[in-house]
């Protein structure tokens, strides 16, 4: 009897594990740092050209670094696009992505190439933009305010509770800030520079944008966001204005990851691949993405920052990428600027 039963169970047991893999060919589990719109196009632009079922969560870059190293164990993520390039060298750092050479490699500008090649292939460079910050012109005026132009005006004391920036654990734009006044002033100077800009914040918001779409809605003067974060909000119509500090200022080279042990890797190597493509990049456009693209061949707006007319830093990537040098910079300012009374 026990028998009969058995055999009866065997060919159902046989036809459950040949299609499970088919049926898992169909999934992609996507972590996205990008501006959500963004995220969301290139989740149901992928869903369009491959029919892959894209499952998506946008956090911020910092926050999914935290997430993807928390599910280490049992991953639950395919792929991670966009973000911060920081925290995706990070995560290639700790041995928490793998390494993978596109076919479109060759299509891609030198400087997202060397980021992957900095962190043995196991990230890529998908955008670049530069960090300054953005006001509200009306704002400013109905304050009184004059415009701010440099990273040092913003210490001002009349701008007091008038600039905001996101919390640089949470969010990449933050730690890109706080790495590129470290780099600009150097560590002592520009720890002093934090702990006096700490007096003037109103808010340090989780992601590294909301500064900048408070002030588009008049509900904040100054956001210390990347510029092309800036420009959407101009190019929507709201009164911001962007500002590259007259000091200089830094950049992000934006990342994408494969996570290691993720579930759908075949599916994950295919949105990387089709990511890649320059149609894939000038979609960006349609969300008011302004950030420089990786492949050669996307179109940009003639609304984005152009960055060769900007006073870039030598952004030490490897340096400032590295998890040691990220996790001490961040305990720092958590130990000796977001502790101060304001
Ligand atoms: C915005 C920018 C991106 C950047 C991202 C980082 O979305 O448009 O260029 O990579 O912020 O987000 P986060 O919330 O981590 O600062």
């Amino acid at each position: 009897m026990r028998k009969t039963r058995l055999l009866l169970l065997a060919p159902v047991v046989l036809a459950a594990s040949t299609l499970s893999p088919a049926y898992a060919a169909e999934k992609l589990t996507y972590y996205c740092s990008a501006q959500e719109d963004w995220c969301q196009l290139m989740a149901t632009g992928f869903e369009e050209a491959t029919g892959i079922k894209v499952s998506m969560t946008r956090k911020s870059s910092g926050e999914t670094l935290a997430q993807i190293k928390a599910e280490a164990s049992n991953p639950k993520g395919d792929i991670w696009w966009g973000g911060t390039g920081d925290p995706h060298l990070q995560a290639a750092e700790e041995g928490l992505s793998d390494a993978y050479e596109s076919p479109l490699r060759a299509e891609q500008h030198d400087w997202a190439i060397r980021q992957s090649e900095s962190a043995s292939n196991q990230t890529m460079g998908i955008y670049s933009g530069a960090l300054g910050y953005g006001y509200n012109e009306d704002v400013l005026k109905a304050n009184d305010l004059p415009a701010p132009q440099c990273w040092k005006d913003l210490l001002k004391p009349e701008y007091k509770g008038h600039v905001q920036m996101a919390n640089p654990n949470s969010s990449g734009t933050a730690y890109t800030t706080l790495a590129t006044i470290v780099q600009l002033f150097g560590e002592e100077e520009g720890f002093e520079f934090m702990k006096g800009l700490h007096k003037n914040i109103n808010q340090y918001t989780k992601s590294g944008s909301a500064p900048i779409k408070a002030a588009a809605r008049g509900e904040n003067t100054i956001g210390i966001v990347f510029l092309h974060d800036a420009v959407k909000q101009a190019a929507s119509g709201f009164p911001i204005k962007a500002v590259a500090p007259c000091e200089g200022t830094g950049y992000e080279i934006g990342g994408m990851s494969l996570i290691k042990g993720g579930r759908n890797p075949e599916n994950a190597r295919k949105f990387y691949d089709w990511a890649l493509q320059a149609d894939v990049q000038t979609r960006a456009l349609e969300v008011k993405a302004f950030q420089v693209m990786s492949n050669k061949s996307a179109t940009s707006s003639p609304m984005a920052p152009d960055l060769a007319s900007i006073k870039l830093i030598d952004y030490d990537f490897k340096k400032y990428g590295s998890s040691a040098e990220r996790k001490r910079l961040l305990k720092k300012w958590d130990d000796e600027v977001s502790v101060l009374p304001q």
